[in-house]
């Protein structure tokens, strides 16, 4: 895609707030037009305005991300109103987690089909749209530093991130030959609602009874983690520069840096001592597979 953003149309999910919300407004300040899709109506409705209140050309779809027609609706009336879609952000997600064995099932189903049946849906409604117009397109996925580092209490959350990071690693490289760029935004605590993300569970996971999010022992700690984190409005316009240099990995908490290193360390590591390891002393020496070369293309 030409990085220049004017008038290219941007498709959101979980975009009446919090992040979303200001990706939107950081991409209204690009020039760009914006469709938002949400599962909060009223949210949704007042999210419009707002955009449309600063001059944005923005329209709201109310959308489930859990299900596959639901974002293909989305996807419809998005064309329908702006013709086309380039910018395609999958940031809809919640927070369920706590100590193990005490996580409900259902909120186990809830947490992986949106954040990551979300995900999957939203590329995969979405790549074929804006490959077929020619123009090229950016696919933003919304994971975490919980997608970087195992957390202790937070197994669900990390799981569904890691799984984002991992599949947009895939897709970059299968899209970057389309002219289609991925970027997977990794935040440390951002000031959103997503420690109350309840508000919007559907009834089929048994609706908006409270949900343990893994994050402190209580809800006024974890809204207090939460609001100790950094503002939306740079995070979102992180992404916009990330979009503009179709940058893979992007990150917003530069202090997290030494724990990553940490756990890579770790890794390597384990990789040493199993290169001296007795068990695996008869075996000769192996080339890289294809696969694992592969996982390589694209990177930066
Ligand atoms: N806030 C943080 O500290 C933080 C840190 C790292 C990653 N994230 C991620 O950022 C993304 C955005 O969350 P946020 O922090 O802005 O929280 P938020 O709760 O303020 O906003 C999330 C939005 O997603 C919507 N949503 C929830 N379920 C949905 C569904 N099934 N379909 C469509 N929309 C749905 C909500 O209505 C809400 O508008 C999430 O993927 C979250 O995991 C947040």
């Amino acid at each position: 895609m030409t990085r220049d953003l004017r008038d290219k149309v941007a498709f959101i999910t979980g975009g009446a707030s919090g992040l979303g919300l200001g990706m939107a407004k950081a991409f209204g300040r690009e020039g760009m037009k914006v469709m938002i899709a949400d599962i909060e109506q009223a949210a949704l409705t007042k999210a419009v305005a707002e955009l449309r209140a600063s001059q944005v050309r923005a329209e709201g779809v109310l959308c489930d991300v859990a299900s596959r027609g639901a974002v293909r609706e989305a996807a419809l009336k998005t064309i329908s109103a702006f013709g086309k879609v380039h910018v395609v952000c999958n940031n809809a997600g919640v927070a369920a987690g706590g100590p193990l064995g005490t996580v409900a099932e259902r909120d186990w189903d809830w947490i992986t089909e949106v954040n990551l049946l979300g995900v999957v849906y939203g590329t995969e409604v979405f790549a074929p749209l804006i490959e077929s117009h020619g123009e090229g397109g950016h696919f933003v996925n919304t994971a975490s530093m919980a997608g970087m580092l195992g957390i202790p209490n937070m197994e669900p959350y990390c799981a569904t991130k890691f799984a984002v990071v991992a599949m947009s690693e895939g897709w970059a490289a299968q899209l970057a030959p389309k002219n289609i760029g991925v970027s997977v935004l990794c935040p440390g605590f951002v000031q959103t609602r997503i420690h109350e993300s309840h508000r919007n569970k559907p009834t089929r996971y048994g609706g908006q009874e409270t949900v343990q999010t893994g994050v402190g022992d209580t809800r006024e700690q974890a809204a207090a983690m939460v609001m100790s984190g950094i503002p939306v409005e740079p995070v979102a316009n992180r992404v916009v520069e990330a979009i503009k240099d179709n940058d893979l990995y992007v990150f917003t908490h530069v202090e997290f840096r030494a724990v990553v290193e940490a756990r890579m360390r770790n890794i390597l590591a384990a990789f040493d001592k199993s290169a001296t390891s007795k068990a695996l002393s008869g075996l000769a020496p192996r080339e890289l597979s294809t696969l694992a070369q592969q996982s390589q293309a694209g990177r930066k």
